[in-house]
């Protein structure tokens, strides 16, 4: 039996919204979409696949991240800028610390439908169906608003091209390149203890360019030191949009769904036999899986041998989502299973959705204290059970806003207030992303000291 990027739609779906009032509409534009250029190409994803298989090896390490949800009424070239420009800084930390290249994944350019643990919202007495991502409803707390509107999916895709474009400009027009690397600093994190920090190891790049220069390697002669690749994501959530941008490639002959390099299912569509795992089981992208509380380790199993059958490595990223009290219960049995399976996989550790809270004032937040300690223990889980831990998931923003208490700027729950401006989950802000940097790039350090210390004494 061949697959078709339809299938899905025999199957049961959950967090697709069925209450479009006008479902001709709706495959009207999906028709249109069909005919729309891809936004990424096939061996672009194939490339991307390849750096994954690269981290599945632990030779390098995956750093992905970006809004909770991209909104039209936020999209604006500095936002995108700024998101970029942490991405490059987190990845110069990393990558100094690591001695590993940094494979620098974006959640953007088509990050905008949400799965919501409620399907309804109640304010004042007035309930209304929940705020879904801006390419499904609007967020305002309206009737008309929260009705599903299929055109908001052509400006999702317009958005997304847009965005992408600019990306491709900044990483491979100069921006990127590293003796700008003083320069990707924003200006509320300059002054910052974070901010001294990163000047600190921006000088070291600094002294080493110039010492190369002298020996005649410069950007002009190497140019890859002028550009970085920066690949794209999202969850693989709103299929009739996912359906809609899949092309078969013709180098190959196979699928790839063009709206993104990465997709992943998220932990609640991660169900084998429903659609979401049909349809990102057709296409030939690097897939990301959610593991978080109540996934078991047969279940996991199942879904790698429908997704990855012939074990191709890079195919398969893990991003295990326990939260930082449940890790220690959830991911061991999870990486001994694999482990035990010989299955090739990037483990990657997103430190924010196992780890969300409500004030008594009622904001949704995340104690970056508990962040960073999510991520330590999942360093330390899976290199006690012997597996590579190969990246991290987060959700960030280059804007100084006050969604995550704590942190080094010790941001309270009374500061929340002053600068919250997320669509959906909270993220960290310039600064704090930079924090939780430092303290990887420390573990990661410290592990490849242990691991040489192995070494030697092996031989
Ligand atoms: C997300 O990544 O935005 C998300 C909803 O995550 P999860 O599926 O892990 O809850
Ligand atoms: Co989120």
């Amino acid at each position: 039996m061949t697959w078709t990027p339809s299938d899905w739609r025999k199957l049961p779906a959950k967090h697709i919204p069925s209450d479009y009032p006008d479902t001709a509409a709706l495959a009207a534009v999906e028709t249109r979409l069909k005919g729309y250029p891809p936004l990424v190409f096939a061996g672009e994803a194939r490339r991307l696949k390849q750096r994954l298989a690269e981290v599945a090896a632990g030779d390098a390490f995956l750093l992905q991240g970006g809004d909770c949800a991209e909104s039209f009424k936020e999209f604006h070239p500095d936002n995108i800028r700024d998101t970029f420009r942490v991405i490059l800084q987190m990845a110069v930390v990393l990558t100094f610390a690591a001695a590993k290249p940094v494979v620098k994944v974006g959640r953007i350019a088509g990050q905008f439908a949400k799965p919501r643990s409620e399907p309804i919202e109640t304010i004042d007495g007035v309930t209304l169906p929940s705020y879904r991502g801006d390419n499904i409803n609007g967020m305002e707390f309206t009737p008309e608003a929260r009705i599903p509107d299929p055109e908001r999916l052509m400006q999702a895709y317009s958005q997304s091209a847009a965005t992408l474009n600019l990306l491709r400009a900044f990483s491979q027009g100069g921006y990127a390149d590293l003796s700008n690397v003083h320069r990707w600093m924003l200006g509320f994190v300059d002054r910052s203890p974070q901010g001294e920090r990163y000047e600190a190891l921006a000088d070291q790049i600094t002294k080493s360019m110039d010492f190369m220069a002298a020996c005649g390697v410069t950007s002009t002669s190497v140019p890859q030191m002028a550009q970085v690749e920066f690949y794209t994501s999202h969850e693989a959530l709103l299929l009739g949009y996912e359906e809609a941008m899949t092309r078969v490639d013709s180098t190959s002959g196979d699928w790839y769904d063009t709206s993104a390099h990465m997709l992943w299912i998220g932990h609640r569509t991660r169900q084998v036999d429903h659609a979401h795992v049909n349809f990102c089981a057709g296409v030939k992208n690097p897939i990301g899986i959610k593991c978080g509380p109540g996934m078991e380790t047969d279940e996991l199993l199942r879904l790698i041998d429908k997704l990855n059958p012939t074990d191709e490595a890079g195919r398969i990223t893990l991003i295990s989502r326990f939260g930082s009290e449940g890790v220690e219960k959830g991911l061991p049995l999870l990486a001994r299973a694999i482990k035990k399976s010989g299955r090739t996989v990037v483990w990657s550790c997103d430190p924010m959705h196992g780890n969300t809270l409500k004030t008594e004032s009622g904001f949704k937040t995340r104690p970056v204290d508990r962040i960073l300690s999510e991520v330590r223990q999942f360093i330390d889980v899976l290199s006690t059970e012997g597996c590579y831990p190969g990246g991290v998931h987060f959700e960030m923003t280059g804007q100084n806003v006050t969604e995550c208490i704590g942190g080094a700027q010790a941001i309270s729950e009374g500061d929340l207030s002053s600068r919250y401006h997320t669509h959906c989950d909270p993220r960290l802000n310039g600064e704090q992303a930079l924090e939780l940097a430092f303290m990887i790039a420390e573990k990661l350090q410290g592990m490849s000291r242990a691991e040489t210390n192995v070494s030697r004494k092996a031989g």
